[in-house]
């Protein structure tokens, strides 16, 4: 995970440490006799990825005094969640790479991805047993809106007013739920009380919000590492900025509209619905929300304990919506 370059030096060694443990505990996470289990479960797992949820975890959980084992189970607990619902979602986008390898579905097939998925749930349920009954209850409500939100992408509503509501709850359970988890399961391993704690996932929520509209803003305005610009268009995905345009009731929108409405034929129609959306104030509106997101993650830390902690999850934030990947 790249922490924000501004973390005191200290800090990021202690962050950095923690998640040195959460990489272990990773590896021994996945480990199965049956060694052809224990290569699918690590497949995905040893090709990389941010791990913002458990440094999400680690930084929170320095907000107090926190047992340094509980802080790295907690971690492991959202991290092998996060993992097992990507192994899931690849088979259910049809994805052919995942963390710049090979997705598990094409390498082993549907049916090993799906159960490998599980095997790795069933790890986390080890992890967040030795955590407690809140833990579990949190982790159990957490997952059920995941899945909720997984469910719900798949059945957008026509109308273009009720698909902006309809998208903005789903990108908050399938995202938000399990960012704001980790903030408060941080939190509750540092003791913290329950304000807080409420403070922490409404932060983490807002922040996974964030995490995902500045995803759609980004498909949009450019090519980045492993995916091209307009990827969302190709596959028919609608998005903020796309839920924005086919609210507009101005006639000059009509053809843009009709590019989103139906599937695209050809590479010549993405440039097109690109060249059309970058130029569209929807982007600009879209951006706006991000803004309005961040400041309101921001405005949720005033109730934390001030320090080199809470400047830290604010850097988190910004670097959140600034990302370029
Ligand atoms: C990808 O999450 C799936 C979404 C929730 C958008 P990340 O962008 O955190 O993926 P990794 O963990 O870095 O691979
Ligand atoms: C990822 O969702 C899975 C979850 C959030 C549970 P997406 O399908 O939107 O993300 P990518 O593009 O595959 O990472
Ligand atoms: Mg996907
Ligand atoms: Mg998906």
């Amino acid at each position: 995970m790249n922490l924000p370059p501004g973390l005191p030096k200290a800090l990021a060694l202690q962050v950095q440490g923690q998640l040195k443990r959460v990489e272990k505990g990773l590896a021994e996470a996945t480990r199965s006799d049956v060694p052809y289990i224990q290569e699918a479960a690590g497949h995905i797992i040893s090709a990389g990825g941010k791990r913002f949820r458990p440094a999400l975890v680690i930084l929170t959980s320095l907000l107090g005094k926190p047992d340094e084992k509980l802080a790295v189970d907690a971690a492991l607990v959202v991290e092998l969640t996060h993992v097992a619902s990507l192994y899931h979602d690849d088979v259910m986008d049809e994805a052919t790479t995942r963390r710049g390898v090979e997705s598990s579905n094409l390498k082993y097939g549907n049916s090993v991805a799906i159960l490998v998925g599980d095997y790795l749930f069933a790890r986390a349920s080890t992890f967040v047993g030795t955590l407690g009954a809140d833990y579990i209850d949190l982790q159990a409500r957490t997952f059920m809106r995941l899945v909720t939100g997984q469910i719900m992408e798949g059945r957008m509503p026509a109308e273009p007013g009720a698909a902006l509501q309809h998208y903005l709850k789903v990108v908050a359970d399938k995202t938000g739920s399990l960012i704001a988890t980790s903030a408060r399961f941080g939190g509750m391993v540092a003791g913290l009380p329950g304000t807080q704690l409420d403070a922490l996932s409404a932060f983490g929520e807002e922040i996974g919000m964030v995490f995902q509209l500045s995803d759609d803003i980004m498909d949009i305005e450019s090519d980045r590492s492993g995916k091209a610009a307009g990827t969302d268009l190709r596959e028919g995905v609608l998005t903020l900025p796309t839920l924005l345009v086919l609210e507009s009731q101005n006639p000059a929108d009509d053809e843009l509209k009709s590019l989103l409405r139906r599937p695209l034929e050809d590479e010549a129609e993405v440039a097109r619905a690109l060249e059309l959306l970058r130029a569209h104030p929807a982007m600009d509106k879209a951006k706006a929300e991000v803004s309005r997101r961040l400041l309101k993650a921001k405005g949720h830390l005033q109730v934390l304990p001030s320090g080199k902690v809470r400047d830290a999850l604010g850097q988190l934030a910004d670097g959140v919506a600034n990302r370029q990947a």
